[in-house]
């Protein structure tokens, strides 16, 4: 049958970093931060590591099942499970959902090699406050600037993806992955150090409890799907390249280690260098691009070269971290256009390739000369942001929960968790509760909490 004889990861390891590669991102380096600040700290930490693991974690293992047992890319998968039923349009769903992100997540993307080529310049050194705002404002409402940045990024993951998924994706997981975990120890490190850290640190790791609130636990719940890369086939296709020795409980478990691992370490350094030079945590999303980029040099005021070699590192860990996401992100697609229509893989990623970079490229204008134009009060780039990350993703989270825990038969999924019964698995009854009754209502609170019904 065609679809055994797919090409699949050559180890379990490569099989790990691929998806902790889509997992680890923007979402952890720059939304993860500036959501603890904005959340009151450490006690939104807690709230979030519950979320990946009683929530996220299961339903990474369901969308695992699916694409594993269906060995096909998440828009055949459900058609190979469950034939001639209206499931195909989940599959659908999640394909279209991944693409549409591809679009505008490319542009946030694209800006990290500007900001690279900034900090490269020295242009940060020296620098006020009200000139990184200006940078930023001038930068991405620019009309050519971040649509070159957009086209060099699409390439570079266009180039990964035509490789293929042994050479291209699990190679460059195999090469960035470790690249990226060294380059945040060494930030986290120089962060701890500096004098005053310890405010941040305190921030970061010591609750105050009376910050909770609904709006905190929904926000965590949304943050944690995101920066699991739930929702919208990414793991689901990867994990049709999964071997039958991997082992799917154990997999979504380092996922949800690593991708935490990494929020927290982005944490421990964009936190303490805030506070040590008296800067609010609480920015929101202008925390990495506007109060970031001088943080480093007042802080290594001392020793500017310090604080010249931080900020380099850091924006290239944001693009590398951001590359192995947008990698998932147009697998999905590709795989799918190869699977259902028959085109060889070139061709599937370069449709992929000009269609994103189209959407990119009217995000892009969207948030400077076309912001005029706008849907339901929303520029392009805001409304596309909105009606993926707030309405597709929980839908189609919800129904993958409800496609594997109420409608593929048991047997199947517990065979597919336990490898046929060769791994044990004690805790498969609390997973098949979590699956069946708290993620279904957990993921829809949030669902209507987003569109602010709650
Ligand atoms: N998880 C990625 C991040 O945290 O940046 C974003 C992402 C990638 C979301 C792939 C969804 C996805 F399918």
């Amino acid at each position: 049958m065609r679809h055994n004889e797919r090409i699949g990861f050559g180890s379990k390891l490569g099989a790990i970093l691929a998806a902790a590669g889509s997992a680890v991102g923007l979402g952890n380096i720059w939304r993860f931060p500036y959501e603890v600040g904005n959340h009151g700290g450490a006690a939104f930490i807690l709230i979030y590591l519950g979320c990946v693991f009683i929530l996220g974690v299961p339903i990474m293992i369901a969308e695992f099942v699916v694409g594993r047992k269906a060995k096909a890319s998440t828009g055949e998968a459900f058609n190979v499970l469950a034939p001639k039923t209206p499931w195909k349009w989940v599959g659908y769903l999640g394909v279209l959902t991944g693409f549409l992100i591809l679009g505008y997540y490319s542009v946030v993307a694209g800006w990290t090699l500007e900001y690279i080529f900034q900090a490269l310049s020295g242009s940060f050194l020296g620098s006020a406050e009200g000139d990184f705002v200006t940078l930023f404002k001038n930068f991405s409402t620019h009309p050519l600037r971040p649509l070159v940045c957009l086209l060099v990024f699409v390439l570079a993951t266009h180039w990964v993806v035509v490789r293929g998924v042994q050479k291209g994706i699990e190679r460059s997981s195999k090469l960035l992955m470790p690249l990226l975990f060294a380059l945040i120890l060494i930030l986290a490190v120089c962060a701890v150090m500096l004098p005053g850290a310890e405010k941040g640190i305190r921030f970061l790791l010591q609750p105050d409890f009376s910050k909770l609130d609904s709006e905190v636990f929904l926000g965590a719940m949304g943050q944690a799907f995101f920066s699991l890369s739930l929702g919208m086939g990414c793991l689901s296709t990867y994990a049709s390249y999964f071997g039958k020795e991997s082992r799917l409980a154990h997999t979504a478990v380092s996922v949800g280690l690593i991708d935490t691992f990494v929020a927290v370490l982005a944490g421990l350094i964009i936190f303490p260098a805030a506070f040590s030079v008296g800067i609010s945590p609480d920015s929101g999303p202008s925390l990495v691009f506007i109060t970031l980029p001088n943080i480093f040099h007042q802080a290594f005021a001392g020793i500017p070269l310090i604080g010249y070699v931080c900020s380099v590192l850091f924006y290239l860990l944001l693009a590398l971290a951001a590359l192995t996401s947008t990698i998932s992100l147009h697998e999905v697609s590709t795989a799918f256009l190869h699977e259902k229509f028959h085109f060889s893989r070139i061709k599937a990623a370069r449709l992929v390739t000009a269609g994103s970079l189209l959407i990119g490229i009217v995000s892009s204008l969207s948030l400077g000369c076309w912001s005029g134009y706008q849907i339901a009060g929303l520029n392009f780039f805001d409304a596309l942001d909105f009606l993926t990350a707030k309405i597709m993703l929980p839908l189609s989270a919800i129904l993958i929960a409800i496609f594997v825990g109420w409608y593929l038969d048991k047997r199947l999924v517990k065979d597919e968790i336990t490898n046929k019964g060769s791994l044990s698995m004690p805790l498969y009854p609390v997973y098949s509760f979590i699956l069946r009754y708290v993620a279904p209502v957990g993921i829809t609170l949030i669902f209507i909490n987003e569109l602010g019904w709650l």
